[in-house]
């Protein structure tokens, strides 16, 4: 008989431990402690067991009984704590819901990066406004009206005398309104042209850098923009000064660096030349200082203008300009 209720007992707790709902539980209590139940029987019985037997049968099963009904309880508590429909409270068991972190653009870290060369070597940044007047995107800058120049730059009228700038040469008669010579300055910002294909969009990233001074000759030029080059790319990058032409510069320069995908053995990248044009530059047109009241006998400067992307693109081997512009994290969480 003492075997048969130890039975039960294993029996009881491991079908107690299986049961995952209230519902499992009450049919194991209707088995066990129930009107007809196995524990419930076993005590009935107990009068027809050996007289000598009684006593510690029936203390064995009350002990069994009030187990179980122990057991139940405390399985049912633990079922209810993780029932989902009698839940109410927090659930500490959740992950937490994490804010992705952004990141600088990489235009920005790019912008960042040139206008800090510029800053130690004593330049200081100005701003113009996007949307310029005609006057200082053209006429300040010696392009009139029906220059073919302003071929070159068509862009967005916002009226016949106001446009979204198409360079950030702007900011240089502007600054020199501002301030007599000596002038340092460098003004990043967005210029916008009717361009767009794999190289050009509709809006793009340059920075404007302006030097004038007595004294400020072709040689400060040079040695400015080869510093600055050295700074971005690497000592080991040679650069070109290529005769060009800008209505606000005299003599102008066009600016290439050894193409730094091939080294100059003439790849896809730079059209087999070995070349690269990453900007334009020159000595600062007299027309320019008329119109902004500086004395064209006591000074001279330079000017330059770089894009950003390109700059970017050479310094990440990024093929295609658009990219910048998709906004895919993929690609900007690169960087
Ligand atoms: N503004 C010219 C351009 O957008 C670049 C430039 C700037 C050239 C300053 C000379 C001096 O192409």
């Amino acid at each position: 008989m003492q075997n048969s209720i130890i039975d039960i007992e294993k029996e009881a707790l491991e079908s107690i431990e299986k049961a995952s709902d209230s519902e499992q539980l009450e049919q194991f209590s209707i088995k066990y402690l129930g009107r007809k139940g196995e524990l419930t029987k076993f005590l009935r019985n107990i009068s027809s067991l050996p007289e000598d037997e009684r006593p510690s049968a029936g203390k064995n099963a009350n002990i069994l009984k009030t187990k179980l009904e122990k057991a139940v309880k405390a399985a049912l508590s633990k079922i209810e704590a993780y029932d989902d429909k009698a839940f109410t409270g927090i659930d500490v068991t959740l992950p937490g819901r994490f804010v992705q972190r952004g990141s600088c653009h990489p235009i920005t870290q790019v912008a960042k990066e040139i206008s800090d060369i510029f800053l130690r070597l004593g330049f200081d940044i100005a701003e113009g406004p996007e949307v310029e007047t005609d006057y200082y995107n053209f006429e300040a800058l010696n392009i009139p009206k029906y220059h073919p120049a302003r071929d070159m730059q068509d862009t967005f009228y916002v009226s016949e005398n106001i446009v979204l700038r198409t360079h950030t040469s702007p900011s240089q008669p502007r600054a020199m309104e501002k301030t007599q010579p000596p002038l340092r300055i460098i003004a990043p910002g967005k210029v916008f042209r009717c361009d767009s294909d794999i190289t050009h969009t509709p809006m793009f990233y340059q920075i404007e850098g302006l030097m004038v001074d007595q004294n400020v000759s072709f040689g400060d030029l040079k040695g400015v923009l080869t510093t600055f080059v050295h700074q971005f790319f690497d000592t080991q990058t040679s650069l070109r000064f290529r005769p060009s032409f800008f209505p606000f510069t005299e003599p102008s320069a066009e600016v290439d660096i050894r193409c730094v995908m091939c080294k100059g053995k003439g790849c896809r990248i730079c059209s087999k030349t070995g070349w690269l044009e990453v900007l334009g530059s020159g000595m600062v047109h007299p027309a320019v200082f008329e119109n902004v009241g500086y004395d064209t006998q006591k000074y001279t400067g330079f000017a330059f203008g770089i894009g950003i992307e390109r700059m970017a693109m050479l310094k990440y081997g990024i093929d295609d300009i658009r990219k910048f512009y998709e906004n895919d994290l993929r690609f900007l969480g690169q960087f």
